[in-house]
């Protein structure tokens, strides 16, 4: 499918004189419309959830947005506990699915009513001595091993990934938990990880819900909801056919019905933990080319380096890019589209077919609206971008300023670096 960027040229052209590059621009259009389908997709569960996976994209303005479409906060750390409370969520809107969490995160979550999801079993006990005693609605992460396979392939590796109870400690830890006062249980899984696919909730929500039929049988616990966390992907590359939430949301009910509804299990709540999907497409990072530089290749160097957007450096991600105002130019150029950061992987594109580009172009790097400035670091000294949104109206609202020298001097405080910086 073509991919086309959701703001114009001239539109950029207006932006960049008040925002300089590189920023990253939100759709908020596009966000909603999305937020909507979900819901829509899953109305057929009373309880159904979709709690968004904040370290995908940790903005309250964006977040404040799907929240209008019934959406909670999955988080996974202390600061975005304290996002999440700050921005008036009830507890049981918020979901803490952490890992290798420390005490102080346990205590914060359940000050604040969050719903903790444990990632190992011994963790039971562990939060046990942090809280005094277990809370009355825990949910457990659960890794059944091995390999998971959609019809189409191989879709990821369980039993490689650091995550989750094996299904014996599943099996174990409910019991305990069972014994010592939890009333209300939950399940999560994240098994394959920015599937493009509509199979992957409907199979991993068949081989869960199986799984919490045993457990009800077997333990007697009180399953509430069933979490199947993240995962759905988004089209990177124009070639790949998005996922359609419609059929995912209708796969899920039709395994539900077959699984859960004759276990009497009707009654169990749908949790989702959306990152990518809920806002990956409806993300650019906007920069400029600013230097042409011709050695053994072409390169093209731009004003955004990988502390913008890391995912390229890291996973080698393709991320489609446009030359703004030359859409409709041959791509006839070959390119590697480059950062400033002294690492030879801060490459965006590597042999990228693209329009000639010429320096102060404006180039669309799609596809950011999560794990993109989220991700972001300080290598170099670089400072992490601004972060804009496109109203449905067509104006601009400054979401998240870009950082300053000062904000990355702020922790030199012991080495009295703003007076000696003059700041
Ligand atoms: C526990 C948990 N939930 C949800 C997500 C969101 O995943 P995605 O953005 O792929 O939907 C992640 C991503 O790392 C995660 O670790």
């Amino acid at each position: 499918m073509k991919k086309t960027p959701f703001v114009t040229r001239e539109q950029l052209d207006e932006i960049v004189k008040t925002y300089p590059t590189p920023f990253h621009i939100y759709d908020e259009k596009g966000i909603r419309e999305n937020a909507k389908a979900v819901k829509e997709a899953f109305s057929w569960n009373k309880g159904f959830k979709e709690y968004f996976a904040v370290k995908a994209t940790p903005n309250p303005f964006l977040i404040d947005i799907l929240r209008d479409y019934g959406c909670g906060c999955d988080c996974s750390s202390l600061t975005e506990l304290m996002l999440s409370e700050a921005m008036d969520l009830n507890g049981e809107d918020i979901m803490f699915s952490s890992n290798e969490t420390p005490a102080a995160e346990y205590e914060y979550a359940n000050k604040i009513g969050a719903i903790i999801n444990l990632d190992d079993f011994t963790h039971i006990d562990f939060l046990e001595k942090t809280l005094g005693k277990l809370p009355e609605t825990l949910s457990c992460r659960y890794n059944p091993g091995g390999i998971f396979t959609v019809s189409n392939g191989i879709m990821d590796n369980p039993g490689d990934a650091k995550y989750g109870f094996t299904t014996e400690q599943l099996f174990e830890g409910f019991k305990i938990m069972k014994q010592k006062g939890v009333k209300n249980f939950g399940m999560h899984a994240f098994l394959a990880s920015n599937t493009v696919t509509n199979d992957y909730y409907p199979m991993l929500a068949k081989q869960l819900f199986e799984v919490a039929v045993k457990l009800k049988a077997e333990t007697g616990a009180e399953i509430k909801f069933i979490n199947l966390s993240g995962g759905v992907g988004i089209p990177y590359t124009p070639d790949q056919t998005p996922n359609d939430i419609h059929v995912i949301g209708e796969g899920v009910r039709k395994v539900f019905e077959e699984v859960l509804v004759p276990a009497g299990m009707g009654d169990v709540s749908i949790y989702t933990e959306m990152g990518r999907f809920m806002m990956g497409p409806y993300g650019h990072l906007v920069t400029t080319a600013i230097h042409a530089k011709h050695t053994h290749k072409e390169y093209i160097g731009c004003d955004a380096c990988a502390v913008n957007l890391m995912r390229p450096a890291i996973y080698g991600a393709y991320h489609h890019i446009t030359v703004m105002g030359k859409e409709n130019d041959p791509c006839d150029h070959k390119y590697d589209v480059v950062g400033s950061l002294c690492e030879n992987n801060d490459k965006f594109a590597i042999d990228r077919m693209l329009p000639e580009i010429e320096n102060g172009d404006l180039l669309v790097i799609h596809d950011t609206g999560a794990h993109g400035h989220a991700m972001g670091y300080n290598y170099n000294g670089k400072l992490k971008s601004a972060e804009i949104l496109l109203k449905e109206d067509g104006s601009v609202q400054l979401i998240r300023r870009a950082e300053t020298p000062k904000d990355y001097f702020a922790t030199l405080d012991c080495f009295d670096i703003y007076r000696k910086m003059g700041f």
